[in-house]
């Protein structure tokens, strides 16, 4: 039974690719505390991926497993947190429907998010109707749930505003009936990519995932962007900028070593390959066990669907509550 007077928590993830370390530290460890003491609802936003893959649908299906594959790796646990599936909560379009009254084309257009993703994608047809109401449709999501807080990234800031504007817009016209949501920011920063140049992001190629085997990880950890100008073992090396340092800052457990090696690499004598080694190391060792789960998961595929259905149906009735209050606050017809 979940507790009634736990605070609600929604978030969730778009299909498109394998979680990876970035997804680790900027939200996945989060979540894994958060289950204990919220009542945590995590979807997997496959509708939401569609607006910008509608014509690669196979990804966006074969990356709704992979998504919650890394969830249980990490210890998302679906006793505690409800994990669902975005298209099998049939609730979600429908109050976005309602929704789309509240807000105008020329808002949706000023959304920083939605401004940046459009210049990132190129749209070659002109942008798709859906695409540009999608955060109307991740406010139906967050306000569905009766959501207190939403953890996200900082990416994510402009949708949320957007969401608590329509909140306050249909509260004045329809009588107080949701709830304003508040952000949980994400603490630690994105996760720059092994290439040191971009966030860790699937399109860029700069990830290590948390499937990767060790030699993968080996491999990645040896090609990492370091100090350029740091050529020969005894040259005096840069810390800020050099990505392995930034890993190490963000994965080592044992800070008196990562401060040791930063003055031995500043002072010169510490060769990149050696730091590199020992980063290889400590992600091979933190990804292990993840891996190993991952697969044992992979291996009873009837579970993992058992699994989505049972949180969709969950989600699917704490939906409908919503849609009810809803529609008779816009005093539509409900027998
Ligand atoms: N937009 C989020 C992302 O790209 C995914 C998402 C969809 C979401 N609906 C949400 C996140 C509701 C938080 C709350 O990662």
């Amino acid at each position: 039974m979940q507790n009634k007077t736990k605070k609600i928590i929604l978030t969730g993830d778009r299909p498109t690719g394998k979680l990876h370390l970035g997804h680790l530290i900027g939200s996945l460890t989060n979540r894994i505390k958060l289950q204990d003491e919220y009542e945590q609802n995590i979807m997997i936003a496959d509708t939401q991926a569609l607006t910008d893959n509608f014509k690669t649908p196979e990804k966006v299906r074969q990356n709704i497993l992979e998504v919650l594959l890394d969830y249980l790796a990490v210890g998302i646990d679906p006793q505690k947190t409800t994990i669902f599936v975005q298209s099998l909560v049939p609730q979600l379009p429908e109050i976005t429907m309602y929704y789309l009254n509240l807000v105008t084309v020329p808002r949706l257009e000023r959304n920083p998010t939605i401004k940046e993703e459009i210049k990132l994608r190129k749209f070659s047809e002109g942008i798709p109707a859906g695409f540009l109401v999608y955060p109307v449709s991740q406010a139906s999501d967050i306000t569905a749930f009766d959501a207190d807080l939403v953890p996200v990234g900082e990416d994510q800031l402009p949708l949320l505003e957007q969401c608590n504007e329509i909140v306050r817009k249909f509260n004045s016209i329809y009588g107080k009936t949701l709830k304003e949501p508040k952000v949980l920011l994400s603490k630690t920063p994105r996760l720059i990519g092994t290439d040191g140049k971009n966030k860790m992001s699937k399109s860029l190629g700069n990830t290590i995932y948390l499937d990767d085997n060790d030699d993968i990880i080996y491999s990645k950890v040896m090609s990492m962007y370091t100090d350029p100008n740091h050529i020969h073992v005894n040259d005096p090396g840069k810390i800020e900028g050099n990505t392995v340092f930034t890993y190490l800052d963000a994965f080592c457990n044992d800070m008196d070593e990562v401060n040791s090696l930063k003055r031995q690499y500043k002072k010169g004598g510490l060769g990149d390959v050696t730091l590199k080694k020992f980063l290889a190391e400590i992600l091979i060792k933190l990804i292990k066990p993840i891996r190993e789960r991952r697969r044992e998961f992979a291996a009873d595929e009837k579970k993992l669907y058992e699994i989505l259905k049972n949180g969709s149906e969950n989600a699917e009735k704490k939906a409908a509550k919503t849609l009810k209050k809803i529609k008779s606050a816009i005093q539509l017809l409900t027998f």
